[in-house]
């Protein structure tokens, strides 16, 4: 084992281990062995790679050889790849999630081929989430290529459900064989289950997917690799309909989730005074309205701390709308908003712009 590294984990047995450097407070790392016979592929692609900053692509922070082993250092991205955080996540991995996390892996292919590197095993155990991208991992089959595309066949490389027909009937490929890897990787983030390699694509009925992401799949998953979609215009397609999907989302779920607030409080609390029902009706209004995310917090903030000052006796109906902004300070960080909390109601009026519908209630 390398000298500097102590062992937290075995990860894969003689293969992967969860590794921390000694005396130094770095944080974790990922160890990954490759066997001489294995490496001369590798070492010219991690050797490329390492020192680079690519988003979507694991950092390799060492690289050396020992005893006839490649020893490779990589960033810990996750505790988990992404075949587990979608078992453990399966409802909450909804179409939004899917679709930066396909555009997470297209931008990281996209950064490999800009090296002239194929990947080769594009599968959901080679990818993880750090919290913020998703990344991919394992370069163990990666390779660089001259003029993206192989004279050789290569037999048996990749996974087999995963594996490009090209590939499968020992032809040349390019790299638009990750482009078929990622065609099924992407099925199986939306019916959460594995293609056969064998079968015909089925879509599986009962789906609530947009045709529009179905068609996509479909591109992905053509045989023909000349015909099968390029990965630029993959990266194209699929930001656009995250785009559509991010607006529709976040104006659809907060509009359904004021209004639901405020017919709860109205149908549970009977003895409400009227102008409580006035303010609360104004503030899910101008929640409504407002475009911008930060400007959105501020008006629960004000809605709260109004609450609290002008109705100071309506405790519950207070804490439901903290618990409104908390939920959506929550949703906005998971769609990676950042945004400053902790604002003085001075701080807050100035912000808003809107506070001169407000004015009639601040006074009270
Ligand atoms: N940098 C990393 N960050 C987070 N998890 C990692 C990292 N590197 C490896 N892992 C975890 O270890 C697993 C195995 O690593 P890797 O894919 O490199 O090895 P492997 O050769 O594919 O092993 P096997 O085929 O036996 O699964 C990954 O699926 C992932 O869960
Ligand atoms: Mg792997």
């Amino acid at each position: 084992m390398h000298h500097k590294l102590v062992v937290l984990q075995e990860i894969r047995p003689n293969k992967v281990y969860l590794v921390k450097y000694q005396n130094q407070d770095k944080g974790q790392f990922y160890l990954k062995k490759y066997l001489a016979y294995q490496y001369q592929n590798i070492v010219e692609v991690v050797k490329i790679l390492k020192g680079q900053q690519l988003r979507n692509i694991v950092k390799i922070i060492d690289v050396s050889i020992e005893n006839n082993e490649l020893l490779c250092v990589v960033e810990e991205a996750c505790k988990y790849n992404l075949r587990e955080i979608i078992k453990l996540h399966e409802t909450t991995f909804d179409t939004q999630e899917i679709l930066k996390c396909l555009l997470d892996i297209i931008g990281g292919l996209l950064e490999l081929k800009n090296l002239n590197i194929f990947h080769r095993d594009i599968k959901p155990d080679n990818i993880v989430y750090d919290g913020e991208n998703y990344k991919i991992i394992d370069f163990e089959t990666a390779k660089k290529f001259q003029d993206d595309r192989t004279k050789v066949q290569s037999l048996d490389i990749g996974t087999l459900n995963y594996r490009a027909p090209e590939i499968t009937q020992n032809r040349a490929y390019s790299s638009q064989c990750d482009v078929w890897s990622l065609g099924c990787l992407f099925y199986y983030m939306l019916f959460k289950q594995e293609r056969n390699h064998m079968d015909q694509l089925v879509i599986p009925q009962n789906h609530n997917y947009d045709d529009q992401i179905i068609k996509i799949l479909e591109r992905m998953l053509e045989k023909n690799e000349k015909k099968r979609i390029t990965l630029a215009n993959l990266q194209n397609d699929v930001q656009q309909l995250y785009n559509i999907n991010n607006n529709q989302t976040q104006s659809t779920r907060l509009e359904q989730n004021t209004i639901n607030l405020v017919s709860d409080i109205n149908k549970n609390i009977n003895e409400i005074h009227n102008d409580i029902n006035t303010f609360n009706n104004i503030m899910t209004n101008l929640i409504i309205k407002e475009k911008n995310e930060q400007k959105i917090i501020k008006l629960y903030q004000f809605w709260t701390k109004r609450l609290g000052t002008i109705f100071p006796l309506k405790i519950k109906e207070r804490q439901t709308i903290e618990n409104l902004l908390l939920f959506q300070i929550q949703e906005f960080k998971q769609k990676r908003i950042k945004i400053d909390l902790f604002a003085s109601i001075d701080q807050i009026k100035d912000e808003l712009n809107c506070i001169q519908d407000l004015n009639d209630y601040y006074d009270f």
